[in-house]
């Protein structure tokens, strides 16, 4: 399956959460942003098993190899633009992951991404999964992050918010300033619970979608 992690609005956290979901679920990444912060990362850390690739004229390929492979999955580091590369990769998604933190110019940007992108791309392939993940939520109160979820939840119809909700922690800076995934970090920090916890949720969405396709 194809994961992108894909908003229009810079520094939302796309390559925080790409790079770490890559390293837990030990899959390869295509780094599509033109500043190739998920390839920097890689090049600071351990020699890994997985690819970090930039070359974005790879989609065919790509897509020949994950799109609805049920046991196969690559994670997308999506730039924050919108052209026409970007607007093929989501076509060519299984799950579209779009994070954003509680406040309303976030919840706007959120809209606006729907708005522009991701209603057309649904209308065209109604079977991407459209996420979106909370992210950088104050771990003291979390009334915030969960009015957010119910105003996405009643406003948004193409998006599902997931479950699981990163937490606005020091470790993901640090952890990415050696080049290492918060579990390889820390693997008892809170982080690196919550990062587990996403790559199990989407793993079961990616169940959900074979479930879907088996069924017709
Ligand atoms: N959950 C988090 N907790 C704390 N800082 C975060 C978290 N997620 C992202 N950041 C920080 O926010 C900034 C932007 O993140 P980045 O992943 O580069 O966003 P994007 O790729 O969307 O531009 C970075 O400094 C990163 O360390
Ligand atoms: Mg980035």
């Amino acid at each position: 399956m194809i994961i992108n992690v894909a908003h229009t609005k810079g520094g939302v956290g796309k390559t925080t959460i790409a790079v770490n979901l890559a390293i837990t679920l030990n899959t390869n990444l295509l780094d599509i942003d033109t500043q190739h912060s998920s390839c920097e990362f890689a090049s600071l850390g351990p020699a890994r098993n997985i690819q970090f690739w930039k070359d974005p004229e790879k989609i065919g390929d790509i897509a020949k190899e994950y799109l609805d492979d049920p046991d196969k999955h690559i994670i997308i580091d999506s730039g924050g633009y919108d052209n026409n590369i970007s607007r093929q990769f989501l076509l060519h998604s299984n799950i579209i992951v779009t994070p954003l933190t509680t406040s309303q110019v976030e919840f706007m940007g959120l809209q606006n991404f729907d708005n522009d992108i991701v209603h057309n791309l649904l209308k065209q392939r109604p079977g991407i999964r459209a996420c979106a993940l909370l992210n950088k939520i104050s771990y003291h109160d979390r009334s915030d992050a969960e009015n957010l979820r119910e105003v996405i939840e009643t406003n948004l119809t193409d998006y599902r918010v997931l479950k699981t909700m990163l937490g606005d922690r020091k470790i993901y800076k640090q952890a990415f300033a050696a080049g290492l995934s918060v579990v390889e970090f820390n693997r008892s920090s809170p982080a690196a619970k919550e990062i587990k916890d996403l790559a199990a949720e989407l793993l079961s969405i990616c169940k959900e979608i074979t479930e879907e396709k088996r069924h017709g």
